[in-house]
Protein backbone atom coordinates (compact mmCIF):
# COMPACT_ATOMS: atom_id res chain seq x y z
CA UNK A 1 0.00 0.00 0.00
CA UNK A 2 1.03 3.88 -0.62
CA UNK A 3 2.24 5.69 2.28
CA UNK A 4 0.55 8.64 0.92
CA UNK A 5 -1.42 9.72 -1.97
CA UNK A 6 -2.98 12.69 -3.94
CA UNK A 7 -5.48 13.32 -6.25
CA UNK A 8 -6.57 16.30 -8.04
CA UNK A 9 -10.53 16.81 -9.57
CA UNK A 10 -11.97 19.32 -11.66
CA UNK A 11 -14.48 21.36 -11.20
CA UNK A 12 -17.64 21.38 -13.72
CA UNK A 13 -20.52 23.56 -15.34
CA UNK A 14 -23.77 22.19 -15.87
CA UNK A 15 -25.16 23.34 -19.78
CA UNK A 16 -28.26 21.41 -19.08
CA UNK A 17 -30.32 19.38 -16.79
CA UNK A 18 -29.19 20.64 -13.28
CA UNK A 19 -32.25 19.80 -11.23
CA UNK A 20 -33.95 17.28 -13.30
CA UNK A 21 -30.88 15.14 -13.49
CA UNK A 22 -31.63 14.23 -9.84
CA UNK A 23 -34.80 12.36 -11.02
CA UNK A 24 -33.40 10.36 -13.76
CA UNK A 25 -33.36 13.07 -16.58
CA UNK A 26 -30.78 13.59 -19.03
CA UNK A 27 -28.00 16.53 -18.53
CA UNK A 28 -25.07 17.74 -19.93
CA UNK A 29 -22.41 19.01 -18.62
CA UNK A 30 -17.99 19.67 -19.24
CA UNK A 31 -15.12 19.67 -16.40
CA UNK A 32 -13.67 23.07 -16.09
CA UNK A 33 -10.10 24.20 -15.87
CA UNK A 34 -10.40 25.01 -12.01
CA UNK A 35 -8.86 21.98 -10.17
CA UNK A 36 -9.33 21.15 -6.37
CA UNK A 37 -6.59 19.12 -4.87
CA UNK A 38 -6.46 16.57 -1.74
CA UNK A 39 -3.11 14.75 -0.32
CA UNK A 40 -3.91 12.59 2.16
CA UNK A 41 -1.00 9.62 4.55
CA UNK A 42 -1.95 7.59 7.28
CA UNK A 43 0.07 9.74 10.14
CA UNK A 44 -1.10 11.39 13.34
CA UNK A 45 -3.46 10.61 15.99
CA UNK A 46 -6.83 11.89 14.58
CA UNK A 47 -8.08 12.68 11.02
CA UNK A 48 -7.18 16.21 10.44
CA UNK A 49 -8.02 18.55 7.69
CA UNK A 50 -5.39 21.83 6.81
CA UNK A 51 -4.01 20.54 10.30
CA UNK A 52 -7.25 20.86 12.06
CA UNK A 53 -9.62 17.88 13.40
CA UNK A 54 -12.19 16.90 11.06
CA UNK A 55 -15.54 18.85 12.04
CA UNK A 56 -18.42 17.65 11.06
CA UNK A 57 -19.80 21.16 10.62
CA UNK A 58 -16.91 22.77 8.00
CA UNK A 59 -16.07 19.58 6.76
CA UNK A 60 -19.23 17.63 5.19
CA UNK A 61 -18.13 16.20 2.11
CA UNK A 62 -15.21 14.82 3.51
CA UNK A 63 -16.58 13.27 6.71
CA UNK A 64 -18.93 11.33 4.27
CA UNK A 65 -15.61 10.14 2.45
CA UNK A 66 -14.12 9.19 5.48
CA UNK A 67 -16.76 7.54 7.17
CA UNK A 68 -17.04 5.39 4.38
CA UNK A 69 -13.80 4.91 3.07
CA UNK A 70 -11.34 5.12 6.28
CA UNK A 71 -10.15 4.00 9.57
CA UNK A 72 -7.82 5.50 11.90
CA UNK A 73 -5.59 8.60 11.57
CA UNK A 74 -4.93 10.18 8.60
CA UNK A 75 -3.36 13.54 7.33
CA UNK A 76 -5.14 15.69 4.58
CA UNK A 77 -4.61 18.91 2.83
CA UNK A 78 -7.27 20.65 0.98
CA UNK A 79 -6.44 22.94 -1.41
CA UNK A 80 -9.51 24.62 -3.69
CA UNK A 81 -9.15 26.32 -6.66
CA UNK A 82 -13.29 25.98 -7.62
CA UNK A 83 -14.91 28.85 -6.69
CA UNK A 84 -17.25 27.32 -3.25
CA UNK A 85 -20.76 27.15 -3.16
CA UNK A 86 -20.54 28.79 -6.53
CA UNK A 87 -22.33 26.47 -8.93
CA UNK A 88 -18.95 25.19 -10.10
CA UNK A 89 -18.74 22.27 -8.83
CA UNK A 90 -16.69 22.74 -5.80
CA UNK A 91 -18.01 19.98 -3.47
CA UNK A 92 -18.31 17.23 -6.18
CA UNK A 93 -14.45 18.37 -6.74
CA UNK A 94 -13.19 17.94 -3.00
CA UNK A 95 -15.10 14.48 -2.82
CA UNK A 96 -13.98 13.37 -5.82
CA UNK A 97 -10.85 13.84 -4.78
CA UNK A 98 -11.13 12.96 -1.39
CA UNK A 99 -12.65 9.32 -2.14
CA UNK A 100 -9.48 8.92 -4.87
CA UNK A 101 -6.75 9.58 -2.34
CA UNK A 102 -8.83 7.33 0.40
CA UNK A 103 -9.46 4.19 -1.78
CA UNK A 104 -5.90 4.70 -3.55
CA UNK A 105 -4.15 4.49 0.38
CA UNK A 106 -6.19 1.46 0.46
CA UNK A 107 -4.91 -0.23 -2.84
CA UNK A 108 -1.76 -1.60 -4.21
CA UNK A 109 -2.55 -0.54 -7.48
CA UNK A 110 -4.67 2.26 -9.26
CA UNK A 111 -8.24 2.59 -9.00
CA UNK A 112 -11.16 2.77 -11.81
CA UNK A 113 -12.42 5.75 -12.43
CA UNK A 114 -16.00 4.20 -12.60
CA UNK A 115 -15.17 3.18 -8.90
CA UNK A 116 -13.66 6.59 -7.44
CA UNK A 117 -17.11 8.08 -9.39
CA UNK A 118 -19.49 5.83 -7.46
CA UNK A 119 -17.92 6.25 -4.39
CA UNK A 120 -17.86 10.30 -4.35
CA UNK A 121 -21.98 10.16 -5.77
CA UNK A 122 -22.03 8.47 -2.13
CA UNK A 123 -20.44 10.33 -0.09
CA UNK A 124 -21.76 13.76 -1.70
CA UNK A 125 -25.65 12.49 -1.72
CA UNK A 126 -25.47 11.90 2.32
CA UNK A 127 -23.51 15.24 2.74
CA UNK A 128 -26.29 16.93 0.66
CA UNK A 129 -29.41 14.80 1.39
CA UNK A 130 -30.03 14.15 -2.51
CA UNK A 131 -28.22 14.20 -5.44
CA UNK A 132 -27.74 12.87 -8.77
CA UNK A 133 -24.34 11.72 -9.98
CA UNK A 134 -23.87 14.59 -12.20
CA UNK A 135 -21.41 16.87 -10.77
CA UNK A 136 -19.09 13.90 -9.36
CA UNK A 137 -19.31 11.71 -12.63
CA UNK A 138 -18.01 15.04 -14.78
CA UNK A 139 -15.35 15.55 -11.77
CA UNK A 140 -14.36 12.18 -12.23
CA UNK A 141 -14.08 11.35 -16.01
CA UNK A 142 -12.96 15.19 -17.10
CA UNK A 143 -14.43 16.68 -20.38
CA UNK A 144 -17.98 16.59 -21.96
CA UNK A 145 -20.37 14.06 -20.24
CA UNK A 146 -23.55 13.37 -20.99
CA UNK A 147 -26.15 11.31 -18.44
CA UNK A 148 -29.10 9.75 -19.52
CA UNK A 149 -31.35 7.05 -18.07
CA UNK A 150 -30.49 4.80 -21.07
CA UNK A 151 -27.44 3.90 -23.22
CA UNK A 152 -27.40 6.13 -26.17
CA UNK A 153 -26.32 4.19 -29.42
CA UNK A 154 -24.29 6.62 -30.91
CA UNK A 155 -21.72 7.51 -27.61
CA UNK A 156 -19.31 6.03 -25.70
CA UNK A 157 -20.82 4.94 -22.10
CA UNK A 158 -18.17 5.40 -19.57
CA UNK A 159 -20.17 3.71 -16.82
CA UNK A 160 -23.41 3.26 -14.93
CA UNK A 161 -24.64 3.97 -11.73
CA UNK A 162 -28.54 2.96 -10.46
CA UNK A 163 -29.48 4.05 -6.85
CA UNK A 164 -33.35 3.50 -5.55
CA UNK A 165 -34.66 2.57 -8.72
CA UNK A 166 -32.47 5.39 -10.97
CA UNK A 167 -30.04 4.46 -13.39
CA UNK A 168 -27.66 7.12 -14.81
CA UNK A 169 -25.65 6.32 -17.94
CA UNK A 170 -22.61 8.30 -18.04
CA UNK A 171 -21.44 9.14 -22.09
CA UNK A 172 -18.16 10.92 -22.95
CA UNK A 173 -19.83 13.77 -25.26
CA UNK A 174 -16.99 15.70 -27.93
CA UNK A 175 -18.05 18.52 -27.07
CA UNK A 176 -16.24 22.07 -29.26
CA UNK A 177 -13.92 24.63 -27.61
CA UNK A 178 -16.87 26.74 -26.47
CA UNK A 179 -16.37 30.29 -25.64
CA UNK A 180 -18.25 30.39 -22.19
CA UNK A 181 -17.96 32.90 -19.48
CA UNK A 182 -19.29 32.56 -15.59
CA UNK A 183 -20.53 34.82 -14.01
CA UNK A 184 -20.38 34.67 -9.78
CA UNK A 185 -23.57 36.82 -8.22
CA UNK A 186 -21.28 36.57 -4.91
CA UNK A 187 -24.21 34.73 -3.42
CA UNK A 188 -23.34 31.55 -2.22
CA UNK A 189 -25.88 28.90 -3.46
CA UNK A 190 -26.87 26.25 -0.88
CA UNK A 191 -27.57 23.22 -3.16
CA UNK A 192 -29.54 20.85 -0.20
CA UNK A 193 -31.62 23.68 0.49
CA UNK A 194 -32.51 24.00 -3.80
CA UNK A 195 -32.66 20.37 -4.22
CA UNK A 196 -35.20 20.24 -1.13
CA UNK A 197 -37.28 22.93 -2.14
CA UNK A 198 -37.38 21.59 -5.92
CA UNK A 199 -38.17 18.26 -4.17
CA UNK A 200 -41.07 19.71 -2.51
CA UNK A 201 -42.34 21.14 -5.53
CA UNK A 202 -42.01 18.13 -7.40
CA UNK A 203 -43.84 15.99 -4.88
CA UNK A 204 -46.64 18.27 -4.14
CA UNK A 205 -47.32 19.18 -7.95
CA UNK A 206 -47.92 17.60 -11.43
CA UNK A 207 -46.52 20.79 -12.68
CA UNK A 208 -43.36 20.62 -11.45
CA UNK A 209 -42.98 17.01 -12.63
CA UNK A 210 -43.99 17.90 -16.13
CA UNK A 211 -40.96 20.85 -15.90
CA UNK A 212 -38.72 18.95 -15.10
CA UNK A 213 -39.62 16.44 -17.66
CA UNK A 214 -39.55 19.61 -19.95
CA UNK A 215 -35.65 20.49 -18.90
CA UNK A 216 -35.01 16.74 -19.67
CA UNK A 217 -36.07 17.20 -22.89
CA UNK A 218 -34.17 19.68 -24.01
CA UNK A 219 -31.09 18.04 -23.46
CA UNK A 220 -30.90 15.35 -26.81
CA UNK A 221 -31.96 18.63 -28.79
CA UNK A 222 -28.92 20.16 -27.09
CA UNK A 223 -26.21 17.22 -27.80
CA UNK A 224 -27.57 17.67 -31.43
CA UNK A 225 -26.59 21.08 -31.71
CA UNK A 226 -23.40 20.69 -30.62
CA UNK A 227 -22.38 18.53 -32.79
CA UNK A 228 -23.32 20.06 -35.63
CA UNK A 229 -21.79 23.05 -34.37
CA UNK A 230 -25.15 25.22 -34.31
CA UNK A 231 -23.98 27.68 -31.18
CA UNK A 232 -27.52 29.61 -32.03
CA UNK A 233 -29.45 26.31 -30.85
CA UNK A 234 -27.61 26.08 -27.97
CA UNK A 235 -27.77 29.32 -26.91
CA UNK A 236 -31.65 29.36 -27.65
CA UNK A 237 -32.08 26.35 -25.66
CA UNK A 238 -30.02 27.64 -22.53
CA UNK A 239 -32.50 30.39 -22.37
CA UNK A 240 -35.36 28.14 -22.08
CA UNK A 241 -33.51 26.02 -19.38
CA UNK A 242 -32.94 28.90 -17.51
CA UNK A 243 -36.79 29.70 -18.05
CA UNK A 244 -37.56 26.44 -17.01
CA UNK A 245 -35.24 27.04 -13.63
CA UNK A 246 -36.97 30.23 -13.03
CA UNK A 247 -40.38 28.44 -12.82
CA UNK A 248 -39.03 25.47 -10.38
CA UNK A 249 -38.34 28.24 -8.15
CA UNK A 250 -34.14 28.35 -7.90
CA UNK A 251 -33.30 31.65 -10.06
CA UNK A 252 -33.32 34.73 -7.65
CA UNK A 253 -33.96 37.76 -9.46
CA UNK A 254 -30.24 38.51 -9.09
CA UNK A 255 -29.60 35.10 -11.39
CA UNK A 256 -31.86 35.91 -13.86
CA UNK A 257 -30.78 39.81 -13.95
CA UNK A 258 -27.03 39.04 -14.74
CA UNK A 259 -28.80 36.37 -17.30
CA UNK A 260 -30.61 39.28 -18.95
CA UNK A 261 -27.62 41.36 -18.99
CA UNK A 262 -25.89 38.76 -20.86
CA UNK A 263 -28.72 38.37 -23.02
CA UNK A 264 -28.14 42.04 -23.92
CA UNK A 265 -24.10 41.62 -24.54
CA UNK A 266 -22.51 41.34 -28.33
CA UNK A 267 -22.54 37.76 -29.13
CA UNK A 268 -24.06 36.33 -26.22
CA UNK A 269 -26.00 32.97 -28.10
CA UNK A 270 -27.50 31.92 -24.57
CA UNK A 271 -27.42 32.07 -20.75
CA UNK A 272 -28.86 30.52 -17.95
CA UNK A 273 -27.96 29.65 -13.86
CA UNK A 274 -25.56 26.84 -13.63
CA UNK A 275 -25.54 24.40 -11.13
CA UNK A 276 -28.07 24.47 -7.95
CA UNK A 277 -29.23 27.94 -7.99
CA UNK A 278 -30.02 30.10 -5.12
CA UNK A 279 -27.84 32.42 -5.67
CA UNK A 280 -23.82 31.01 -7.16
CA UNK A 281 -23.43 32.07 -11.06
CA UNK A 282 -24.23 31.87 -14.44
CA UNK A 283 -23.39 30.58 -16.99
CA UNK A 284 -23.24 32.70 -20.91
CA UNK A 285 -22.32 31.07 -24.37
CA UNK A 286 -20.84 33.70 -26.37
CA UNK A 287 -19.04 34.94 -29.30
CA UNK A 288 -17.38 37.56 -27.76
CA UNK A 289 -16.09 36.31 -23.74
CA UNK A 290 -14.96 39.72 -23.22
CA UNK A 291 -18.13 41.78 -24.57
CA UNK A 292 -19.89 39.32 -21.59
CA UNK A 293 -17.55 39.55 -19.28
CA UNK A 294 -17.22 43.26 -18.84
CA UNK A 295 -20.88 43.85 -19.09
CA UNK A 296 -21.41 41.40 -16.25
CA UNK A 297 -18.83 42.45 -14.31
CA UNK A 298 -20.41 46.03 -14.82
CA UNK A 299 -22.98 44.90 -13.41
CA UNK A 300 -21.64 43.38 -10.49
CA UNK A 301 -20.68 39.66 -10.88
CA UNK A 302 -17.33 38.47 -10.84
CA UNK A 303 -16.71 36.85 -14.29
CA UNK A 304 -14.35 34.34 -15.08
CA UNK A 305 -13.63 33.27 -18.59
CA UNK A 306 -14.00 29.23 -18.66
CA UNK A 307 -12.56 26.65 -20.78
CA UNK A 308 -13.62 22.55 -20.81
CA UNK A 309 -11.15 20.73 -19.87
CA UNK A 310 -10.38 16.80 -20.68
CA UNK A 311 -8.48 16.21 -17.37
CA UNK A 312 -10.62 14.14 -14.86
CA UNK A 313 -9.36 13.41 -11.53
CA UNK A 314 -5.29 12.49 -11.34
CA UNK A 315 -4.26 10.64 -8.85
CA UNK A 316 -0.62 10.26 -7.34
CA UNK A 317 1.09 7.34 -5.07
CA UNK A 318 3.99 8.21 -3.29
CA UNK A 319 4.80 10.69 -5.47
CA UNK A 320 4.17 8.81 -8.65
CA UNK A 321 1.42 9.34 -11.18
CA UNK A 322 -1.16 6.33 -11.72
CA UNK A 323 -1.50 5.76 -15.45
C1 LIG B 1 -25.83 20.85 -8.64
O1 LIG B 1 -24.60 21.19 -9.22
C2 LIG B 1 -26.63 20.01 -9.60
C3 LIG B 1 -28.00 19.55 -9.09
O2 LIG B 1 -28.67 18.94 -10.20
C4 LIG B 1 -27.89 18.59 -7.94
C5 LIG B 1 -27.35 17.23 -8.39
O3 LIG B 1 -27.42 16.87 -9.55
O4 LIG B 1 -26.89 16.52 -7.48
C6 LIG B 1 -28.85 20.74 -8.65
Amino acid sequence: MPLDAKASAPGKVILFGEHAVVYGEPSLSLAVDQRTSVSGAAVGDQVTVNGRALNPRWHRYILQAVERHWDGPLRLQVESGVPSSSGMGSSAALSVATCAVLLRLRSEGPVEPARIAEASFDAERDAQGGASPNDTTVSTAGGGVLLAPVAHADLDVLWRIERDELAWVAHRVDVPALPLVVAFTGRKGNTARMVAKVRRFVERNAFGRDVIAEIGGLVAGAVDALADGDLAEVGRLMDRNHVLLHTLGVATPELTRLVEVAGKAAGTYGAKLTGAGGGGSIVVLTEEPAEAAKALSDAGAETFEVHASPRGVTVEADGRPDP
